[in-house]
């Protein structure tokens, strides 16, 4: 079961799309709408995050209902149409599946809530005495409920109760959530924080002292991980169903467990690694992008499932804040967006694009804090409240909210950029009169066209598509060369990280070579020979090996 290899996809994050009923709030109908828009752009998928009844405590990640639509959003019906129309078009599509927690607004929560007689009573994990785990989100993992008289662990907001995956009922639970989604005809799941199902028996105290993740080595990768995995598995491979697993904080050993082996039950895994080339976790401790990190969390990647499981390839996603504005660089904004795509868009993998990436959205500054949405940006806000001084605490929150991906997406021109007739549910980025998708659809050189022609360059090619990878001048800080061979076909993707120009001397085996240069971001340059890259130059060159 590998049909995702060859693919790619777009990920939806509705609420910020396109209104389609005119209330301000992206929906089903918009996307619905929008859906030709996705096909043009040459990806074969779409993952939704989650687009389920929610409190919206964490945008949707709060779960209150996993059998029905969002009513911002609209129906079932209306997501059966959307369905349907994306497969007529050949267009996948993956749901988020969360389930470390619920919303507090579930019924099992509410049920549970009520006491040990109760039959949810298990779903939950339920406490006299807390333990010294912090929550990842706000303050510690645990909140008194009066009702029940107890403790429940929450490892996100107090919002977001952590299921008890010990209860063979819940894993039952999700197990029928899967089937439902997939008997709708679904083709597959994002599975979201999966490496923190499992916590360690008895909840022993985590390191004193270390905050958010003091608790984390009992839970991340926990000791029954990889049987509920297999369970999981089991129904998904009856529909031949593609999983994704996100594992914040995994490293490459622990996620070769769920991609290889007797224990394999997930076709991908969201790695971390290569988006903390500028941070040690975004909204932590933000540090000078390092190009050498990047490429050497890339490389390892690369390398180690190289011919064993296969590579989720992103920049940007809803809990990031856009690339352009962290790798890139928003004063040659074209020029960088254009790179940092061909940087990525031909590694081993299959490549996720995340709504608005494909035409370069950067980073919004808002003036206080109080503009923000996002719990975890607020949240961390207050965490540095006696650390740190306000603007020091709003800087930070410029430079790494989750917010900067969930701007409305910016179609055109017009009044709220064509997201909305009426004032949108949230900013949109003032720079959407130059940024939007209008504007660049008929431009050859313009980020969304070498989105679409890297896309459809990487399809063609088997190189592209399975060839194998190896890295040059890793530790160079501004250029980043890869190759990627098949059989006789080489491929050589050349990208520069600077401002300044630069001069590329090309690896030996290449020197003399035939090199026909197959696609590039800077108009003027199809020649290919000049050793000279312009400030965010990238090329990419076919050479057959005879
Ligand atoms: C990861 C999701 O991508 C993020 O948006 C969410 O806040 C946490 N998991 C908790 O569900």
């Amino acid at each position: 079961m590998d049909w995702f290899k060859e693919m790619s996809f777009y990920q939806i994050w509705t609420r910020s799309f396109s209104d389609g009923n005119g209330d301000g709030i992206g929906d089903l109908y918009g996307v619905y709408d929008k859906l030709e828009y996705v096909k043009s752009i040459g990806v074969d998928g779409i993952w939704f995050s989650p687009i389920y009844p929610s409190p919206n405590a964490d945008y949707g990640y709060d779960i209150s209902d996993y059998r029905n639509i969002h009513p911002d959003f609209g129906t079932l019906e209306q997501f059966q149409k959307v369905l349907n129309k994306a497969h007529r078009l050949g267009l996948k599509i993956i749901m988020d599946l969360v389930v470390n927690h619920t919303s507090d607004e579930h019924f099992w929560f509410q049920e549970s809530r009520k006491g040990k007689d109760n039959p949810y009573s298990d779903y939950y994990i339920w406490r006299d005495e807390p333990n010294n785990w912090d929550s990842l989100f706000e303050g510690k993992a645990w909140e008194y409920d009066e009702m029940r008289g107890q403790y429940y662990l929450h490892l996100f907001s107090k919002k977001q109760p952590d299921l008890n995956m010990d209860n063979p009922k819940v894993r039952q639970e999700v197990k029928d959530i899967m089937k439902f989604w997939l008997d709708m005809g679904v083709d597959g799941f994002r599975e979201d924080v999966i490496n923190f199902i499992s916590k360690r028996e008895g909840l022993p105290d985590g390191i004193p002292f270390v905050p958010a993740i003091g608790g984390m080595m009992h839970y991340k990768d926990g000791p029954h991980i990889h049987e509920y995995m297999a369970e999981f598995r089991k129904v998904a491979e009856r529909y031949h169903a593609v999983q994704i697993g996100e594992g914040p904080m995994t490293n490459l050993n622990s996620a070769m467990r769920y991609l290889t082996g007797d224990s394999k039950s997930l076709d991908m895994m969201i790695s971390f690694d290569h988006m903390m080339a500028d941070c040690l976790f975004t909204e932590y401790v933000n540090l000078p992008f390092s190009l050498v990190r990047f490429k050497h969390a890339v490389s390892r990647w690369q390398t180690a499932l190289n011919g064993k499981s296969w590579n989720v390839l992103y920049l940007e996603n809803h809990d990031h804040p856009r690339i352009i504005s962290r790798y890139g660089n928003e004063d040659f904004w074209r020029e960088s967006g254009t790179m940092l795509a061909i940087c990525y868009l031909f590694l081993q993998g299959t490549p996720f694009i995340y709504q608005g990436q494909e035409i370069g959205m950067t980073n919004i500054k808002l003036p206080t804090i109080d503009h923000y949405k996002d719990i975890a940006s607020r949240k961390n806000y207050e965490r540095f409240l006696s650390f740190e001084p306000p603007e020091k605490r709003l800087h930070r929150v410029h430079v790494s909210s989750r917010d900067s991906a969930r701007t409305p997406m910016q179609w055109d021109n017009s009044k709220n950029a064509g997201f909305s007739p009426v004032e949108p549910w949230f900013y949109v980025n003032p720079n959407y009169k130059e940024i939007n998708v209008k504007s660049q659809q008929d431009n050859y050189f313009s980020i969304l066209n070498i989105y679409r022609r890297c896309l459809a360059l990487r399809k063609k090619s088997k190189t592209l598509l399975h060839g194998s990878y190896r890295e040059f001048y890793p530790m160079h800080p501004t250029l980043y060369m890869y190759e990627r061979v098949y059989e006789k076909i080489h491929y050589l993707v050349i990208c520069s990280f600077s401002e300044k120009k630069q001069t590329v001397t090309l690896p030996k085996e290449y020197q003399g070579k035939k090199l026909q240069l197959v696609m590039y971001n800077i108009a003027g340059h199809e020649d290919g020979s000049d050793p000279v890259f312009t400030p965010y130059e990238a090329r990419v060159y076919r050479c057959r090996f005879d």
